[in-house]
């Protein structure tokens, strides 16, 4: 399954910040998505999301009506995401606005708690989790609702070294579900040996879309020569 950006486009009070991005994500895949502060990033994963409006067009199937109903997105901080005073009753909560029956609704939590290996706390008051069960339970309640494309915004930023490996292994699972998966990321190394694309974006362009290796060298040499140029 695709979805199809054609020169896609945002302003935000008058500020061109995305411009004229083309191109075309498909299912089944990690891409990495990397910048510097301020390129973009998130700004792409929200349009993707249905969250933000743009010039432009995205392309998806014919039998989706909207791109929302394709995406799901995880925020970097997983507090801000977590709403159930259960682990269980949180993958629950997203499920109760899309009129599944009771047990449709319990097949799919014990799915995704089963998939993201937190089945054990499934009764356990979210608040006690560490940072890498807190972001694996907001990527489970995104799942949940079973989009073909899941959008994570940094989300191993706030995250200790177990917690960024957690989170990586279920983002490896997603793949294997054969979802799409974007990660937006200023971690380049946890995630480079992994991906499948990389697309780096400089200015709200898209600088270089292909192999990962090769995308990272190219973000490294323009941050060095950056870097280079502030010391003069
Ligand atoms: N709600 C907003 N209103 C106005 N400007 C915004 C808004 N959100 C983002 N911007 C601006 O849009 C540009 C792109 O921001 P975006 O958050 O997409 O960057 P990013 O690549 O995700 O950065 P970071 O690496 O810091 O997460 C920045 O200049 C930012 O200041
Ligand atoms: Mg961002």
């Amino acid at each position: 399954m695709h979805i199809k950006l054609q020169d896609v486009s945002v302003n935000y009070s008058g500020k061109k910040v995305l411009k004229g991005i083309t191109t075309t994500f498909e299912t089944g895949n990690i891409v990495m998505i990397i910048g510097r502060n301020g390129s973009g990033k998130s700004t792409l994963l929200k349009v993707l999301a249905g969250l933000i409006d743009f010039a432009g067009q995205i392309i998806i199937p014919g039998k989706y009506s909207d791109i929302s109903e394709l995406t799901g997105y995880v925020f970097q901080n997983p507090e801000t995401q977590i709403v159930g005073s259960t682990v269980f009753e949180d993958v629950i909560f997203g499920l109760e606005n899309i009129g599944l029956s009771k047990t449709e609704m319990e097949t799919r939590a014990k799915y995704v708690l089963d998939l993201l290996e937190l089945s054990e706390l499934k009764f356990f008051d979210p608040y006690y989790l560490s940072g890498g069960q807190k972001q694996r339970l907001a990527i489970a309640s995104v799942l949940a609702l079973n989009p073909e494309f899941l959008l994570l915004d940094e989300v191993t930023a706030m995250l200790d070294k177990n917690g960024k490996r957690e989170v990586l292994n279920a983002v490896l699972k997603l793949k294997e579900t054969n979802k799409g998966v974007l990660v937006a990321t200023h971690e380049i190394n946890l995630f480079l040996p992994y991906v499948d694309r990389c697309i780096y974006i400089e200015d709200g362009k898209i600088a270089f879309d292909g192999n990962p290796h090769d995308g990272a060298e190219l973000y490294r040499k323009a941050a060095t020569e950056k870097f280079k140029k502030m010391q003069v």
